[in-house]
């Protein structure tokens, strides 16, 4: 099968040295791309910007901003059979980006932010994705009904959601714990590495794929 998975931060540019970012570190996607290959899938790996080596047998495809990440995906779906998000993409970025180094003047300085596309929203509904579609939801408040909002909204068959605000799990961390929430169920996964649950995910992902 082929499995299209989106990995790491975004980087959106506010002038040639700067940008605005998050903290994700990749771990989570590249623990997927890795299992998923070690299962002998093509995997085509959209990742932003990390610091991880890329897995052997994959096909990478790097990118920087969400509007970056969002054509490279709108490229690559229609090969995939499986589609799965777990990029923390940037809902927003800079309106305008400076040509120059922004230089020091007043007390404050003003960003003016404009919405990011929605990659994962925009897979069924723009790039007419019909594969199995797998969303991650990063939550520091009511996690399950948050995760829920986004698998109806997003016509996702599954979202992996964590509580991103704790320290031991979630961004950065080498660990993770995570609710499967299905349209009819969810499933608690105990915490773990995220190359223990990177296994187990692409084995209950290609499940559904194999059910569907
Ligand atoms: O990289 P790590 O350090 O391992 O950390 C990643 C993680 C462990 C936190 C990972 O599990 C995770 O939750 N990734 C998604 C983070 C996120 O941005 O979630 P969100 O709730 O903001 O977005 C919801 C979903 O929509 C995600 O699948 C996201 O990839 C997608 N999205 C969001 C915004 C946007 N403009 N386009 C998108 O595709």
């Amino acid at each position: 099968m082929t499995i299209l998975i989106t990995a790491g931060p975004t980087r959106e540019a506010i002038d040639p040295v700067r940008y605005l970012t998050n903290r994700s570190s990749g771990k989570m996607g590249y623990a997927l791309a890795d299992a998923a290959a070690q299962k002998g899938h093509r995997v085509i790996l959209v990742s932003g910007p990390t610091e991880i080596d890329v897995p052997d047998g994959i096909d990478f495809i790097p990118t920087e901003s969400a509007a970056d990440m969002y054509q490279a995906v709108e490229y690559w779906i229609g090969k995939a059979d499986i589609a799965i998000f777990a990029a923390a993409v940037a809902d927003y970025r800079p309106a305008l980006i400076a040509e120059q180094k922004i230089k020091k003047s007043g007390d404050t300085l003003t960003l003016e932010l404009v919405r990011n596309p929605d990659i994962l929203g925009s897979a069924r509904s723009t790039f007419e994705f019909n594969g199995v579609l797998v969303g991650f939801a990063a939550e520091t408040e009511d996690v399950e009904e948050n995760a829920l909002g986004k698998l109806e909204r997003k016509g996702c068959d599954l979202v992996v959601a964590n509580d991103v605000s704790r320290k031991d799990i979630g961004f950065d961390s080498n660990e993770n714990e995570i609710l499967l929430v299905y349209p009819d169920r969810i499933v608690p996964l105990e915490k773990a590495t995220k190359e223990h649950l990177g296994h187990l995910l692409i084995e209950r992902i290609i499940r559904l794929k194999n059910a569907s």
